[in-house]
């Protein structure tokens, strides 16, 4: 069907051949984005390919593809691109062009968000941290020297992806293409600064000559041909700023991320499919999941400051791939329901009514064919609605739901109502993985502890202005001569930092450390000291955590002792020493970092030791080897016990590690209500425990056999707790009504072993708890055990017959339990981890 207000986006460039028999057009009108003419609504989800591996990478995919996504967006990380000016690497794990090929092998499109500022919780945003000290750049405004930076970059990517042919006019899967990010949220503060500069993205962009459209996301003036497009929990409210742009959601935020001391955040399968179901109800077109797998933050990548290792976000594949059920498989449910009306979304008129407070019917129709699609929704918080269609049936919404009626007179989808199975994993200790003998080394500090850096300065330096960021950590060292002793014996010593941590020597004894919060980054470190006549030496360790990701200006924001004040305060307080503007010696790094101790290859040349290997001792590295576990089971590292560090499996970080941050005691709950707008605290879990105590090795850090792991231990901890588990799938569970199927898969080949649960009747409790209720069918095991055990998968039609269900017994539910076993040798992914 013709449609009058498709803007047809493709550009011709004479600088570019178009593979012809493979292109593929992509525009796009308020109602779909036309691909080769299709008609579509696109189901997106985001896996930034750093913060997985190579060998990850098409597990990941498939996962994707399984879970009914049409599309995979990433943004593209500068940084670990360029991590010096000019010198690029997109080598091994940063080959983005295999995953987006990968991506393409899997049949699927991709977003490329190239910004290149990503935020994403990710280091200083993505910036790479030389163009922090360029000469005359200010970041994201009209600045030339920084535009001309972002455009040599940007126009670097683009051209990688046009010589592999990755544009959909030459025939590969990039359909859009992202350029900035939420500038919206903070242009004003930029003045016209600000406002010219997002023109000149939008013209740079455009002069690429991609043959794709560009989006600019959260930018509600994003000048034209820039689509803008809306991030949140929710946007069934959005509505771009051009009628003729397609309504596309680019971030759907399926959880949240997590700092250093938070509880876990979780966010319901329900109410994220009533958030999507939404919003293709009011005209969705696009809608991508921020994010479909989070993965790890590895190295010092993670944002911040304080963001934890792990960037799980809750996502549908959890942080080592796995189905993070049932959130993975109710949108796979919810993907399948909406595909069946595409056609009609896409090409027809829309209707409203409504039924009450909160209840909406909407109908699609195509008047050609008569054909109807409709949304029911009810979004009352609290109230479950029975709505009469009349001819259509009757439906019960509960409340906080979307009911998705094929035809408008067949349910074939409510968002509160989830099928699909639940799976819970378990942590196996591997073998032998708690028998590790340990060595270590002090980090030598007999040259910082004495004063002495690789340069000076009379003033309190910003740290990142110094480091670049090529190490978490710089000494700060000044020397002050003390005449008289009477009022400096009992001094104190102060030191006001903007963060993270700090810790202090003074005359070579270590005196305590201190840190920020997220919140609350500036924090002044003061503790007691005794000086003494003559030279005294005072050593300040300021280690970073990340650096800020957003905000208006995050690029500038002062980072460690910058101006102090840091000061003496002798026991009659008018006796006040400030050292600020004395002589301050700097050394960037560590000792073991700058003799790279964390590299095996160079163990020969490390004196380690393996006697008195300490326990709870600062400023240590630990060294030891281990077994690569069997089989394919995702590998981590449990390190609670240890304080504040980075650790290195045969010379590769797996991230920085801190499980002395405890998350507060109070303010999780067991259950979580899915209705309501959801906020992060909403639904929390990890109470009193670390915000994170397992590390995720991923396989292909391994060797066949053995492996090395380093740690660098900057608080003290303790090495002896420190084993090797991997994750293993533990119980599946369903739950079903009369009339209905259950469908259980064990997913990965595995074999379901063992019922473990099985009743038909008023089963209590959830997952992992399930109880015989007050009464049961006595056929329950027997079937379920006829329909599952052996079996891959199985499906149990709950009907009368088969269950012996009696009338009175009509409104029972049925509740499986069951454990899988054995590993299939053709699984996909035991053939990508041995290829
Ligand atoms: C958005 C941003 C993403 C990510 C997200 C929070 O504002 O675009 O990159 O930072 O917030 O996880």
């Amino acid at each position: 069907m013709s449609n009058p207000r498709i803007a047809t986006f493709f550009i011709t460039s004479s600088t570019l051949l178009w593979a012809c028999s493979l292109a593929t057009t992509v525009t796009y009108d308020s109602n779909a984005i036309v691909i080769n003419g299709e008609r579509k609504i696109i189901m997106s989800g985001a896996i930034h390919y750093p913060r997985s591996t190579s060998q990850m990478w098409p597990y990941l995919i498939q996962n994707a593809q399984d879970g009914g996504l049409d599309a995979i967006e990433t943004y593209i990380f500068w940084d670990i691109h360029e991590p010096v000016r000019r010198q690029y690497d997109f080598s091994g794990d940063l080959d983005f062009i295999k995953f987006l090929k990968n991506v393409q092998e899997a049949g699927l499109y991709v977003v490329l968000r190239i910004g290149p500022y990503v935020c994403a919780e990710w280091n200083y945003g993505g910036f790479p941290m030389w163009l922090h000290n360029l000469p005359g750049i200010q970041l994201r405004t009209d600045n030339a020297v920084f535009k001309e930076e972002m455009q040599i970059f940007t126009t670097k990517i683009v051209n990688m992806c046009k010589e592999a042919g990755l544009f959909a006019p030459q025939g590969g899967p990039i359909i859009f293409a992202q350029i900035e990010n939420e500038y919206g949220d903070v242009i004003e503060k930029y003045g016209e600064a600000g406002n010219s500069y997002i023109k000149w993205c939008a013209q740079m962009a455009v002069s690429q000559n991609i043959g794709v459209p560009w989006i600019m996301c959260k930018h509600v003036n994003a000048p034209s041909p820039m689509i803008n497009t809306c991030n949140g929990y929710y946007c069934d409210d959005f509505e771009p700023n051009n009628p003729k742009f397609p309504k596309m959601f680019t971030e759907n935020w399926v959880g949240w991320f997590q700092k250093w001391g938070e509880r876990k955040p979780h966010r319901t399968a329900e109410d994220v499919a009533f958030s999507v179901a939404r919003f293709f109800q009011r005209g969705g077109v696009f809608q991508n999941y921020y994010m479909y797998h989070g993965g790890t933050n590895f190295g010092r990548t993670a944002g911040g400051p304080y963001i934890i290792t792990a960037y799980d976000y809750d996502a549908p594949l959890d942080e080592y791939g796995n189905l993070n059920q049932p959130k993975w498989g109710h949108l796979k449910d919810l993907h399948e329901a909406l595909k069946k009306g595409e056609k009609i979304l896409t090409n027809g008129s829309v209707s409203e009514k409504k039924y009450g407070n909160s209840i909406y019917l909407t109908t699609y129709a195509n008047n050609a064919t008569r054909e109807r699609f409709c949304f029911l929704s009810n979004s009352d918080d609290s109230k479950d609605a029975q709505v009469d269609l009349q001819n259509d049936g009757k439906y019960n919404v509960p409340a906080w739901s979307v009911s998705i009626l094929q035809d408008c007179n067949k349910e074939v989808f409510n968002t509160a109502k989830v099928n699909a199975q639940t799976n819970i994993y378990v942590k196996k200790q591997a073998k032998n993985g708690n028998l590790l003998n340990w060595n270590w080394i002090e980090e030598s500090m007999d040259d910082t502890l004495k004063g002495q850096g690789t340069f000076k300065a009379p003033k309190l330096l910003e740290q990142k202005g110094v480091t670049l960021d090529s190490s978490d950590y710089l000494w700060y060292m000044t020397e002050v001569i003390i005449n008289e002793t009477s009022s400096w014996e009992n001094a104190t010593l102060q030191v006001n930092t903007t963060g993270h941590v700090l810790h202090a020597y003074v005359n070579g004894q270590y005196i305590g450390g201190q840190w920020g919060t997220y919140d609350n980054l500036n924090f002044t470190y003061q503790k007691p000291i005794a000086l003494r006549q003559g030279t005294n030496v005072i050593s300040l360790l300021s280690g970073t955590v990340g650096f800020a990701n957003y905000g208006a200006f995050f690029d500038m924001k002062d980072e460690g002792i910058v101006g102090g004040p840091v000061k003496l305060i002798g026991s009659n307080l008018n006796n006040t020493l400030d050292l600020s503007t004395y002589s301050w010696s700097y050394k960037v790094g560590l000792n073991g970092e700058t003799r790279r101790f964390f590299d095996p290859k160079l163990i020969n040349g490390v004196q380690w030791k393996k006697n008195n290997v300490p326990n709870g001792r600062p400023m240590t590295w630990y060294m030891t080897n281990f077994e690569t576990p069997e089989g394919t089971d995702s590998m981590v590292l449990d390190l609670k016990g240890l304080g504040k560090g980075q650790g290195w499996v045969n010379g590769k970080s797996i991230g920085r590690y801190w499980p002395t941050m405890v998350a507060e005691k109070t303010g999780c709950s067991d259950t979580c209500d899915y209705k309501g707008n959801y906020g992060p605290e909403q639904c929390e879990s990890g109470c009193g425990e670390p915000s994170q105590r397992f590390y995720h090795v991923p396989r292909s850090f391994l060797n066949q056999k053995s492996n090395t792991l380093i740690l660098f231990e900057e608080m003290g901890g303790n090495p002896f707790n420190v084993s090797i588990q991997t994750i293993a799938l533990g119980p599946i569970c369903g739950t079903t009504n009369l009339e209905r199927t259950l469908e259980l898969n064990c997913q990965g080949g595995k074999t379901i072993s063992e019922i473990q649960f099985a009743s038909y009747g008023d089963p209590q409790g959830n997952c992992g708890s399930f109880k015989k209720g007050g009464w049961e069918s006595s056929d329950s095991m027997t079937v379920v055990e006829g329909a599952c055990i052996g079996k891959q998968s199985c499906s149990i039609n709950v009907t009368s017959s088969t269950f012996k269900i009696t009338k009175g017994e009509t409104n029972g539910r049925l509740a499986v339990q069951l454990l899988c076993d054995g590993s299939n040798p053709n699984d996909a992914r035991v053939q990508k981890v041995k290829a």
